[in-house]
């Protein structure tokens, strides 16, 4: 007897090629390198799983870039999605948070794809070891430099508003697959039976406003004025905002955001006297954050401007980070011009 099965669920591959469908001129190149990333998360969601039970928890015994501890999972994830996607054939080169410069992929085939990819493999490497929820986080430029040739640094030195496409993945209580272009935001769960990213989460909007704000408290007295007058209001009753609102920080910023992206709220990653551009790297952590956002009908500033306007100058910088339900960050941004 024919098995029941739900045709109204869309995976991810119908859905990128319904995609092109919609778009006779469409090639399909940008579906093959969403479909390249979801094979990659797959098998880090695998380890991710494994995690408490195999040897491969812990410090891999070197640092990143960025002078951090790397954990092994770090490697495992950065080398799942570099090996992917160079073997696949729509991706030029990546930028990671784990490799110093940009990795070229340097083949005929490579070579002639349009599309470069920036990642930060695992977002919250911290909470590996205590089964807190991770993710990993990427970007997606059309490249500048001549097709044809190896890319270039300057195809991934791009401001985040020329981003093609941005999404991110969460293993956590289900693993999820946020996508966005700019005709929407949707988010895809894995169907651990079928091994496949299903539609379950169409046309994400970020809600207006919300009640969690989520930030390091322990840095407070190191944020300016204008920062720390916001954070007050956020815990006060007022008339204007419902308050007090509830506080969220996990530590997995990709976990903060998405939470706060679904339900309505805001996160910050202030600069601090000690680091006044804050941790969060521009390219791969907050521009593709940023872009979701703001397709989804929310906002992201570094306190200042819009995160997406910023001209990236390195490839690792970092820039103080702002992003949630709109007017949330309106009542943000009226205390920062105060401060
Ligand atoms: P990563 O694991 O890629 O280094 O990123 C961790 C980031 C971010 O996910 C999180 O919100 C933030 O670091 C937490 O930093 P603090 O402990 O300084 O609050
Ligand atoms: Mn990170
Ligand atoms: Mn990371």
């Amino acid at each position: 007897m024919a098995q029941n099965i739900n045709r109204r669920v869309q995976t991810l591959d119908e859905f990128t090629i319904q995609q092109v469908r919609d778009f006779p001129h469409a090639t399909g190149e940008l579906g093959r390198l969403l479909r390249d990333i979801g094979l990659a998360s797959k098998r880090v969601n695998v380890e991710v799983n494994k995690a408490g039970l195999v040897d491969i928890l812990g410090d891999a015994g070197s640092i990143n870039v960025q002078g951090e501890d790397v954990k092994k999972l770090d490697v495992f994830a950065n080398n799942q999605f570099i090996g992917v996607l160079r073997h696949g054939i729509s991706c030029a080169g990546i930028g990671s948070e784990e490799n110093d410069d940009i990795v070229i992929f340097d083949d005929e085939i490579s070579n002639n794809s349009k599309y470069v990819l920036l990642m930060d493999p695992l977002d919250g490497s911290g909470n590996i070891d205590v089964n807190v929820s991770i993710g990993t986080i990427f970007s997606i430029y059309r490249r500048v430099s001549e097709l044809g040739q190896p890319c270039k640094l300057e195809d991934f030195l791009q401001p985040g508003n020329r981003q093609v496409a941005a999404g991110y993945i969460i293993y956590g209580s289900s693993t999820m697959l946020v996508y966005a272009t700019r005709r929407g935001v949707n988010g895809f769960t894995l169907d651990p039976s079928i091994g496949e990213f299903t539609l379950s989460h169409p046309e994400i909007q970020c809600p207006k406003n919300g009640k969690i704000y989520s930030v390091n408290h322990g840095n407070f007295h190191q944020y300016n004025e204008g920062t720390r007058s916001y954070i007050h209001t956020c815990q006060r009753k007022n008339r204007n905002n419902g308050g007090p609102y509830t506080q969220r920080y996990i530590g997995s910023m990709v976990a903060d955001v998405h939470r706060n992206l679904i339900k309505g709220g805001i996160f910050m990653y202030p600069g601090t006297t000690d680091k006044p551009k804050g941790k969060l790297r521009l390219l791969y952590e907050c521009n593709p954050l940023a872009f979701i956002a703001e397709v989804a009908g929310g906002k992201a500033t570094n306190g200042e401007i819009s995160i997406l306007d910023l001209q990236p100058t390195e490839l690792h910088e970092r820039s103080p980070f702002f992003i949630g339900s709109i007017e949330m960050m309106d009542e943000l941004e009226r205390h920062l011009a105060q401060g």
